[in-house]
Formats: C-alpha cells, structure tokens, sequence
C-alpha cells in the first residue's frame, strides 16, 4: 500500500516497524505502543522525516497496519513518507520489503528499528561520513560495559574476551546497490543489515553510537525513554 507525494532523492530511510508487541505485554504491534501520547513509530517517523539528510522514507508496517502507518504519517505531515509497506514475519524480510520500494537510482539506504524511537540528526551525520571515504555501510556502536560469559544450560562456560566488541545500533547506512546485492541472499538467522553486507564482502564502518538510541523491548525500557523524551 502506498501513500503521500514525497519527493525521491539520493537518500533512503527505510524504517522496521513491523515487530510484535509480545514482550512488552500489548494487545497491539510495538510501534503502536503508546510514547508520550502518541505511537511509538511517531517519533523515528517524525525525527527521520525532519532530517535534512533524508530525502524519502519507506515504513515496513506489522501487516493489517498498513492503513493506520499511512495516516499517521499523514498526521505528522511527514511529507518524506512514500510507501508503507506490509512487513514479513523477521525483521530482515520486512526491511526486504521496504527495500523493494527504493527506486534503483538511490545513492544511500539508512535502515533504521521503529524500536528505538530517539534517533537524531547527529547519528546520522556521523554514519554518512565513511560511505564517502569508500565504505560500504556504516553502523553505530557502543562499548561494552559488562564482563562477557558463554553460558550452557545456566552455567558459565567460559568468560569471553571483551577486546574488540561492541554493541550494534541502527539506525545502519550503507550504499544502496550494495545493500540490495547483499538482500538478494539467504536472510535466515540475520539480525541486522549490516551482518549481510559483511558476509557478501563489504565494509562496514564504525561509528560512535548513542545511549539513548536503546532499542525498546520491555515495558521498563518504554518507561525509561518516555523519561528522555
Ligand atoms: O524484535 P526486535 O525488537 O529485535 O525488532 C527490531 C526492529 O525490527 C523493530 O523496530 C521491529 O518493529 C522490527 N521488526 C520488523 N519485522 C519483524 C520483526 C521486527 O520490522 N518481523
């Protein structure tokens, strides 16, 4: 299903929204979960919709949520919106979905997770920056805090070296054509975009993340960024 009149342009921001509201205990999709009175999906939407260097959005909706996705976006008079589309049954075959709409002269797809509404302008600068420098994608990241432990069956196994790792945040960028080789493959098992461009051969880029881009799952993580917004 398609909505709005946004223009096309070099830069697309495909947002995935189209998750179950399982864990955090909703009778709806999680990005209907209610954000400081108004969906979740509201703020990514609004947020992408005002940054300057987004030139067109493509929401993968929870399917049967097409409809109310395209008037919220008309409420929010988020004019970037082109498309929203029914999103699959893992995160990976909703973002394929939404990918399907992107036109192919598309220079930049920005994936980003409904999930984790407080996206800025800033993270978003700072990811466009190696795509220049002949990256192939860019990712946010943040330390890890904790000490690591492989565990089996509620025993530790070993503690894992720290040296090296990171957490992974989206929103993800990367150059459009590669992006769309790397979905032309298996999706099974992925977890992100970023992990198939890897396994297709590309580079991807670290850049530094945001805490407040926390990826809600739970209802206290739905408290917690209500109190950052
Ligand atoms: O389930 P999880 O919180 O890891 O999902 C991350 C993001 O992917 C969320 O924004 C969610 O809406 C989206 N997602 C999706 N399609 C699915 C599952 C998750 O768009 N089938």
């Amino acid at each position: 299903m398609h909505s709005g009149s946004g223009a096309a342009g070099a830069t697309w921001a495909l947002i995935a929204a189209a998750g179950s509201g399982e864990r955090l205990g909703i009778d709806r999709p999680k990005a209907f979960a209610v954000l400081g009175g108004r969906p979740l999906l509201a703020e990514s939407l609004d947020r992408l919709d005002r940054c300057p260097l987004v030139d067109a959005i493509v929401v993968a909706a929870p399917p049967e949520w097409e409809e109310p996705s395209i008037l919220l976006a008309e409420e929010l008079a988020a004019s970037k919106v082109v498309a929203c589309v029914a999103g699959g049954a893992t995160r990976a075959e909703s973002v394929a979905a939404a990918l399907a709409e992107v036109p192919d002269d598309a220079l930049v797809v920005l994936v980003h997770d409904a999930a984790r509404p407080l996206v800025g302008d800033g993270v978003v600068e700072r990811l466009m920056a190696p795509l220049g420098e002949g990256f192939d994608g860019a990712i946010p990241v943040l330390p890890v805090a904790d000490t690591l432990k492989r565990v089996r069956d509620d025993v530790v196994e070993e503690t894992v070296d720290r040296a090296g790792l990171v957490s992974a945040q989206t929103p993800q960028a990367f150059l459009a054509p590669t992006l769309r080789r790397a979905f032309s493959g298996d999706l099974a098992g992925v977890t992100d975009c970023a992990s198939l461009v890897e396994r297709a051969g590309g580079r991807v880029a670290t850049v530094e993340g945001d805490p407040r881009l926390l990826k809600i799952t739970t209802p206290d993580d739905l408290a917690l960024v209500e109190t950052w917004l």
